[in-house]
């Protein structure tokens, strides 16, 4: 599929090779066992009423009628909620929100829980909540961003400043030759993950076992436990295998901690799972945008100016939002740059990070005001972006760690075959009569690390185990984490045995913002190597050793051994090592690491080019995306198989971002009336024709000591404004928002 699949890999690496997932079988066999897949003898099954309105309070529920159902053993509303310790409007950690737990009668947002039934049976507690019959008392919900004032909110977890302004933003516009202002809109999108959010909650007096797909296993325990006022290690959270999270699985929900005091309450083992329709509302989303973007040039096609100003929504309780501005804060150099976000507060639930938060969004707009700027310059779209991509950081004049995006570039367009593109629009016809249309867009995604700890183990067979906390949501982490870890070790693969997914074992950090692997996967390499280092120091002080009297610096873990750099000859057997100190086992410890001096020198991010085609009938408008080519640069790859999958998911959330994805509210309930799989488009195979991901190879020595950036999220980014400019290609028309839809063309 790409290049990477045939590069020659280093001989005894694991990282590089493009494995499959070592719990691929037991996931198709139907034996990996998902939180909801617990079945705890006694077991209670929970159930949530979400509120059919956006606004108002909940004036009746018919308690009575559901109490008097045989299978129903309780109802939970906010009459005879017991108490929480923990406030439910704090935040315990950064990655918390106010959460919606029966505290009141008030309804928030449509989705929202307004009681929670308990029945012998899944059966009995829905049929329970159905009986229910909430009466309202309704206001009229404020749902369209026009509907409220923008307001500067804090920056949360993942904002950056309100405002962000570089540069003489007056001079660079008087000065420039040309330019646009125009306003791109976003819809919102619902991450709905195949796994939808459930939890099994058992207690043992005051200590909690959860059974719940989590992205964030050791946060989440911390998240819990103020709720309940038991210290965090109380919380045992078991999560070893996720169906998706794409950064909703991050953090505590309403929903999540009602069940786990269903079975404080009740004594006994409590079930909860959501289904599909009651994700639309209280386990987060992507809130709408909308975005003005002001571009100009001067005479040479340069950019002068970038003003990005994006609005979003939020709840009326709390202050997440979709940063859409960030996007511009990184990628074009300008004299003057300026980026703002507001948020309008509307009836709705409390949006959340979702895959690429705000870059996905951002770079939508950005991209697409990019191609109108480059048709104002009359230059090729391709040949704008060469002319104005930053080659250091905007603003701070940081050098990136690396940078390859001109690779990205040149080589996504020579595979694409961009340089046959005409460069007016309306200019290519298939032999079917379908309009054609090229277009193009820049990807860009930061890098981070987080803190992440793990434990390496030598055994005196000479395997190992491996521990962390860390998530697997499905990517692959579980497969090229082992790859790492068998590599710090020099031992292949099938030797090592890797625990993850228990809050038990070291913090794994947070499975998010694309850093996973470089997280996790440092703090893996890290305790291999203070494994090697620590049987280093024992051969060289031992005179019964081939190593004795080396200088542990030039060891190098290979093929079962540790050698001398460049005298391979010279080394010895881990095992042996091992065997006459008279250990049964040596433990190595390590955490992620990025040097700080790097961290605070150097702009980080992954960069990508993406080229998309579109074809078009000029009589239906129906649309399809006929091929993507994407080119990424995100370091060191080191599973080439999972890394692609995690790229080509990314651009065909793209495609779904561009053409299909939006939460349709009712304006007179609020509620959203696309609550499901039938009315709430996404790809479906018959979508997804060509799809190409090349991965550019790049070192990048700062972002940590193995060179890992992340791919999870950057596929999106330059995708939907790729797609959204090949459809002005074919047809001539800019179509401001998305998704894309065929009345926007008829
Ligand atoms: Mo993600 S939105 O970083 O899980």
């Amino acid at each position: 599929m790409s290049d990477t699949m045939s590069r020659p890999m280093r001989f005894g690496s694991n990282s590089g090779q493009p494995l499959t997932r070592r719990d691929g079988l037991a996931k198709v066999t139907g034996t990996a066992t998902f939180a909801a897949d617990n079945h705890p003898r006694n077991l209670l099954y929970a159930v949530c009423l979400p509120a059919t309105i956006a606004r108002g309070r909940v004036a009746h529920l018919d308690v009575a009628a559901a109490e008097a159902h045989p299978g129903v053993s309780h109802v939970m509303t906010p009459q005879n909620r017991p108490p929480l310790q923990g406030d439910p409007s704090e935040k315990p950690t950064m990655f918390s929100f106010r959460i919606e737990v029966l505290q009141d009668d008030t309804v928030r947002y449509a989705g929202q829980p307004i009681a929670m039934v308990l029945g012998e049976t899944i059966e009995a507690a829905t049929e329970g909540a159905r009986l229910l019959n909430p009466r309202y008392e309704t206001m009229t919900p404020r749902i369209a961003l026009d509907q409220n004032e923008p307001e500067a909110l804090e920056p949360g977890a993942l904002g950056r400043p309100a405002d962000v302004e570089h540069g003489d933003m007056q001079t660079a516009r008087n000065s420039a030759a040309q330019g646009i202002d125009v306003t791109y809109e976003t819809a919102p999108q619902y991450h709905n993950a195949m796994e939808t959010h459930a939890v099994v909650a058992q207690w043992d007096g005051d200590r909690l076992i959860l059974d719940m797909p989590s992205q964030a296993l050791v946060l989440s325990c911390a998240g819990y436990a103020h709720f309940f006022g038991i210290p965090a290690g109380n919380v045992t959270l078991r999560s070893p295998f996720l169906g998706g999270g794409f950064g909703s699985k991050a953090i505590p929900t309403g929903p999540q901690v009602l069940a786990i005091l269903a079975a404080r309450m009740t004594g006994r083992p409590v079930k909860l799972m959501l289904t599909r329709q009651q994700m639309f509302g209280p386990v987060g989303h992507r809130g709408a945008t909308r975005q003005r973007l002001r571009l100009g040039t001067d005479d040479a096609a340069a950019l002068s100016f970038i003003d990005h100003e994006g609005v979003s929504e939020t709840s009326s309780f709390d202050d997440f939002l979709e940063p859409a501005a960030n996007a511009s804060q990184g990628l074009y150099a300008a004299q003057a740059l300026r980026s703002t976000h507001r948020g309008v507060r509307l009836d709705v639930g409390t949006p959340s990070p979702m895959r690429a938060p705000g870059e996905a969004s951002g770079s939508a707009a950005l991209e697409c005001a990019m191609d109108e700027m480059a048709e104002a310059t009359g230059l090729d779209p391709l040949e704008f972006r060469l002319r104005n991509y930053a080659e250091t950081e905007p603003g701070t004049g940081k050098p990136y760690s690396s940078k390859a995006l001109r690779e990205c570039y040149a080589e996504g367009a020579r595979r694409f075959g961009w340089s046959r593109r005409p460069l007016a629009p309306r200019q290519m016809q298939d032999a079917d009569g379908m309009l054609v249309g090229w277009g193009m867009g820049t990807a860009l995604f930061p890098c981070p690390m987080f803190a992440a700890d793990a434990r390496a183990t030598l055994r005196a067979d000479g395997t190992a185990l491996f521990e962390t906390s860390a998530a697997d949501m499905g990517q692959g982490a579980w497969t090229a984490l082992a790859q790492i870890a068998a590599d710090s070790l020099g031992l292949p693969i099938e030797k090592i045995e890797f625990r993850s997914g228990n809050s038990t074992l070291p913090d794994g950090g947070i499975a998010g913002g694309s850093g996973h692997t470089a997280t996790a996967g440092s703090a893996l390499d890290a305790s291999g190597r203070d494994v090697i280092r620590q049987l280093g120091s024992m051969a060289a002080a031992d005179p019964a050793s081939p190593l004795h009297g080396a200088d542990n610096a030039t060891f190098q873990a290979r093929d079962g051994r540790i050698e001398v750099e460049g005298d391979p000859a010279r080394g010895e057997d881990l095992a042996a090592i091992l065997h006459r100190a008279g250990l049964e086992q040596l433990e190595g410890q390590g955490s992620a690491f990025r040097k700080p001096e790097d961290a605070e020198n150097r702009a980080m991010n992954a960069h990508g080019a993406v080229f998309a085609e579109v074809k078009i009938d000029p009589d239906l408008c129906q649309m399809r995306v006929t091929r993507l080519v994407g080119a990424f640069a995100a370091g060191r790859i080191i599973n080439p198989r999972l890394a692609e999958s995690q790229l080509m998911g990314g651009m065909i959330w793209g495609v779904s971002f561009a053409l299909h994805e939006k939460a349709q509210h009712d304006p007179r309930t609020g509620r959203i009336m696309n609550a499901d799989f039938a009315g709430y488009h996404i790809p479906v195979n018959a979508d997804i024709r060509d799809l190409e991901v090349i991965t550019i190879h790049e070192d990048d020595p700062y972002v940590n000591a193995l060179g890992i950036k992340g791919v999870g999220e950057i596929g999106i980014t330059g995708t939907v404004g790729a797609i959204a400019n090949a459809i002005w290609h074919a047809t001539g028309r800019r179509i401001r928002h998305f998704p894309i839809r065929i009345e926007d063309l008829l």
